[in-house]
């Protein structure tokens, strides 16, 4: 939609501007679709919440269930979400949200771990999500990170694809300007797994990376590469503060 022949026709370029605070994709929505993410009983992303905790408290592989270790998840999953990606000493690496579930699944319950975007991960993901709706996005200061956010950040600045755009460019240059009818958002990752209108679905972030990606004609990351673990570790410094708000709606 957006990669169509007009694109790259940003508008009036502003004077050299400081980096606006951090602002939700939220605030650039139109007033029905934030209706429509505030009311629990219309955000159709509720409906992964509520597999999710089914799914919380079913057996699987050696016959424990993520309550059977976990307990309630409101307490004990309480802030998760908004620290992810973590160091995960088993893989001497950072890992998303997904992959603490799926690590959990194959070292905890000796079981399959879950295909990428299948409906199971993003439910518990969702779930694990949305018990810190509301909390302030808190990265993990664990310093081993550090390598890997650089990495990110140097991603994020990085141009790429066939019309050759930084996801900064934008993101930070050109964000709250229009793009064919999308309105550009900074970019932060503050509500995933998210329910896109334009999806009819939930998805992850790393999908939506995926999409900014096809946009600039560039080869999508695979889910749960390196690449897109290190982008959304940075992604989530830049969105410090910026409340959680698992399950979204974006258009
Ligand atoms: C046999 C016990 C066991 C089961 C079953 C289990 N986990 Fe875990 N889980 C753990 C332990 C122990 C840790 C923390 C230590 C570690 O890093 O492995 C953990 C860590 C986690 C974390 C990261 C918490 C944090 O603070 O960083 C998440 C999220 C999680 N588990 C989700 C799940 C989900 C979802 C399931 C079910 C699919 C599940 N776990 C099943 C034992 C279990
Ligand atoms: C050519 C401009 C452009 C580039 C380059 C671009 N994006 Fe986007 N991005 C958009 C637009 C426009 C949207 C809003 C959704 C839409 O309608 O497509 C968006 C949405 C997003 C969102 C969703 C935010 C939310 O509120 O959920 C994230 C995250 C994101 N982009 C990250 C990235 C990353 C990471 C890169 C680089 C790999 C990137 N984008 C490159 C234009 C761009």
């Amino acid at each position: 939609m957006w990669f169509g022949a007009g694109l790259l026709a940003f508008g009036v370029a502003g004077a050299v501007e400081m980096p606006p605070s951090p602002r939700s994709g939220f605030e650039d929505m139109s007033r029905e679709t934030q209706a429509m993410q505030r009311d629990d009983t219309t955000n159709p992303g509720m409906l992964w919440v509520s597999d999710g905790e089914a799914l919380w408290t079913k057996k699987a592989g050696l016959g424990r269930s993520c309550a059977d270790c976990h307990g309630d998840a409101r307490t004990s999953m309480r802030g998760v979400a908004a620290r992810y990606p973590a160091y995960a000493p088993e893989q001497d690496r950072p890992v998303d949200l997904e992959g603490r579930i799926n690590l959990c699944r194959e070292t905890r319950q000796n079981a399959t771990p879950f295909p990428r975007e299948s409906r199971e991960l993003l439910a518990l993901t969702a779930y694990v999500g949305f018990q810190s709706r509301g909390l302030p996005i808190a990265p993990d200061p664990d310093p081993r990170l550090e390598p890997f956010r650089a990495r990110g950040e140097a991603l994020f600045r990085q141009r790429q694809g066939q019309l050759n755009f930084s996801c900064a460019q934008c993101h930070d240059d050109n964000a709250g300007r229009r793009l064919g009818s999308a309105i550009i958002p900074q970019g932060h990752p503050t509500g995933y797994p998210l329910y896109r209108l334009e999806w009819q679905s939930l998805g992850s972030l790393q999908r939506r990376f995926r999409n900014c990606l096809i946009g600039v004609r560039a080869e999508p990351y695979a889910s749960g590469s390196p690449e897109s673990v290190d982008l959304e570790l940075y992604l989530m410094s830049r969105a410090q503060g910026l409340p959680v708000e698992t399950p979204a709606v974006r258009p």
